[in-house]
C-alpha cells in the first residue's frame, strides 16, 4: 500500500463498507464500471456516492463529486476522509480531485478495491497547484 506522509483516517473499515455499498447504487449503463464513495464530515456524518452516467456522456457524475454535492447540499463543507473504492482500485479522476481541493487540502483519500486499500494521499498531493479561491484574485501564490 502506497502511504506517502498521511496516515489512515480513523474507523475507515466503516466508510470502505460504506463506499462498497454504494457501488451498488452506481448507474453505470454504457462504461460498466462502478465506482463508490463514502465521504465522512468533520462534524461525523458520512454521505456516499455513486457515479451515475448519461447518453450524452459527458454528463455523467463521478461517484466523488456526488457524495461531495450531497454533504454541501447538506451545509456540510468541512471534511476528514473520503474513500473511493472500484473493483480494480481505481483513482480519482482530475475533476474530482479540483472538487475536493475547493473544501479539503489536507484530507486523506484513500484508494481501495474491494479487497484492500490501496493508497492513502492527501489531496494537496492528488492535486498539486489546485485552482483555489485565491487564484480569482490575481495574486501572486
Ligand atoms: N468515475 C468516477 O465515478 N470517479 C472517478 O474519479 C473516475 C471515473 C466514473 C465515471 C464513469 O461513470 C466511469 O467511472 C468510467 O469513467
Amino acid at each position: 500500500m502506497n502511504t506517502t506522509t498521511v496516515v489512515m483516517p480513523n474507523n475507515v473499515d466503516d466508510l470502505l463498507a460504506l463506499a462498497a455499498a454504494a457501488r451498488n447504487g452506481a448507474y453505470v449503463a454504457y462504461s460498466g464500471f462502478a465506482v463508490g464513495a463514502a465521504l465522512r464530515t468533520r462534524s461525523g456524518k458520512v454521505f456516499t456516492g455513486c457515479n451515475i452516467e448519461n447518453a450524452s456522456y459527458g454528463l455523467t457524475v463521478c461517484a466523488e463529486r456526488v457524495a461531495i454535492w450531497k454533504a454541501v447540499s447538506e451545509g456540510e463543507t468541512e471534511f476528514e476522509a473520503l474513500v473511493v473504492v472500484t473493483s480494480i482500485g481505481g483513482s480519482p479522476c482530475g475533476a474530482c480531485r479540483q472538487v475536493m481541493a475547493e473544501f479539503a487540502l489536507d484530507m486523506p483519500v484513500v484508494i481501495a478495491d474491494l479487497e484492500k486499500v490501496r493508497s492513502v494521499s492527501t489531496v494537496a498531493e492528488l492535486l498539486p497547484g489546485a485552482f483555489l479561491p485565491y487564484d480569482l484574485l490575481g495574486a501572486p501564490r
